[in-house]
């Protein structure tokens, strides 16, 4: 099975470009920029992972990105993801990035998108993993940030093909955002939203990504199988799920296995992502061969999961038909 897994090409929608931050690279990303780590090596780093919720996991991944400074360090941030989906057979990617996140500490944007911009060429051309950039806007910040935000991206709208929204969901509503993302629909944006598992208020969040938003894909989003309604409009449209089993198992404690073969049941187009990698040390693969020995997922069912992942990509149409 596992060469079964490493062979298929695959496609990766929720991966978080931050989230992908390894502890070597923290390491030496610090030394080079001069940042003093309150651990010794990287496996205190490692050591000191200790998540247990939404909340805990946010709290040490913002630590960790405060050694990405410059042009370069997002290079290669990027660029040792790529390389890694590239071992993974995975051709094609729509990954996240927390511009707000760099800019709140004096990282400008253009710092941000050159060195990641950069990476992709690279990856697309070197590695021949051809990727599409997605700008979440932190939830926990307020709208008129994400509007400035989105104000900046402008002159880089060629850049990227949609944004999403992350970060602590808990009181943060996507009808906070509800204009912002209006502005980015009219400027030819994909939409897509964390509906993050088991959160307070979940289903209202869902029913406001459908109904107001009218999202064209949902991050994570297990909580809709609570509500038929919610899962007819889901099939009815067509409608990406972007699940991600090993950090729910940190989140919630939970694999979410049973949840996706219900999903697939009921034709609601689920797929397997990574989220954050390198903290929750399973990249794709990692995370589809927990499925098979945990849950005994088969071949036939990884199969839907990654063609389901093609098809609810943002790629042109043409362009799918060639993985499918
Ligand atoms: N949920 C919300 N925000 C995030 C996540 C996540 O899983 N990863 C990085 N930012
Ligand atoms: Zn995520």
């Amino acid at each position: 099975m596992r060469d079964f897994i490493q062979a298929l090409p695959k496609a990766e929608l929720h991966v978080h470009l931050e989230g992908t931050l390894e502890p070597e690279h923290i390491f030496a990303l610090a030394q080079r920029n001069g940042i003093n780590l309150e651990y010794k090596r990287p496996e205190d780093v490692v050591a000191a992972y200790d998540f247990h919720d939404l909340p805990s996991f946010l709290k040490i991944y913002y630590a960790a990105m405060d050694v990405l400074r410059e042009e370069e360090d997002f290079y290669e941030l990027a660029w040792h993801y790529f390389q890694r989906a590239a071992a993974q057979n995975i051709v094609y990617v729509e990954p996240f990035f927390d511009p707000q996140a760099h800019t709140v500490r004096g990282v400008s944007f253009e710092t941000v998108i050159n060195g990641i911009s950069r990476a992709q060429r690279d990856a697309a051309e070197k590695l021949g993993v051809t990727s599409n950039l997605i700008l979440c806007f932190l939830r926990d910040m307020s709208a008129e940030s994400a509007a400035e935000t989105l104000a900046a991206v402008e002159p880089f709208l060629d850049r990227i093909i949609g944004v999403g929204l992350d970060s602590d969901e808990k009181d943060n509503p996507p009808a906070k955002f509800a204009e912002v993302f209006a502005r980015a629909r009219s400027l030819g944006l994909k939409l897509t939203m964390h509906c993050d598992v088991n959160q307070k208020d979940i289903l209202d969040h869902l029913r406001e990504c459908l109904d107001l938003i009218a999202v064209d894909r949902i991050d994570h989003g297990i909580n809709a199988l609570e509500d038929p309604t919610l899962c007819d409009a889901i099939v009815e449209r067509g409608l990406g799920l972007t699940i991600c089993p090993v950090s729910n198992r940190f989140v919630v404690q939970n694999l979410t296995g049973d949840e996706i073969r219900q999903m697939l049941a009921k034709g609601m187009r689920a797929t397997i992502n990574s989220d954050d990698p390198a903290y929750f040390r399973a990249y794709l693969n990692e995370n589809f061969e927990a499925l098979v020995d945990e849950a005994a997922f088969t071949e036939a069912e990884i199969l839907q999961l990654v063609r389901n992942a093609f098809t609810v990509s943002w790629l042109p149409e043409a362009a799918k038909t060639a993985y499918l």
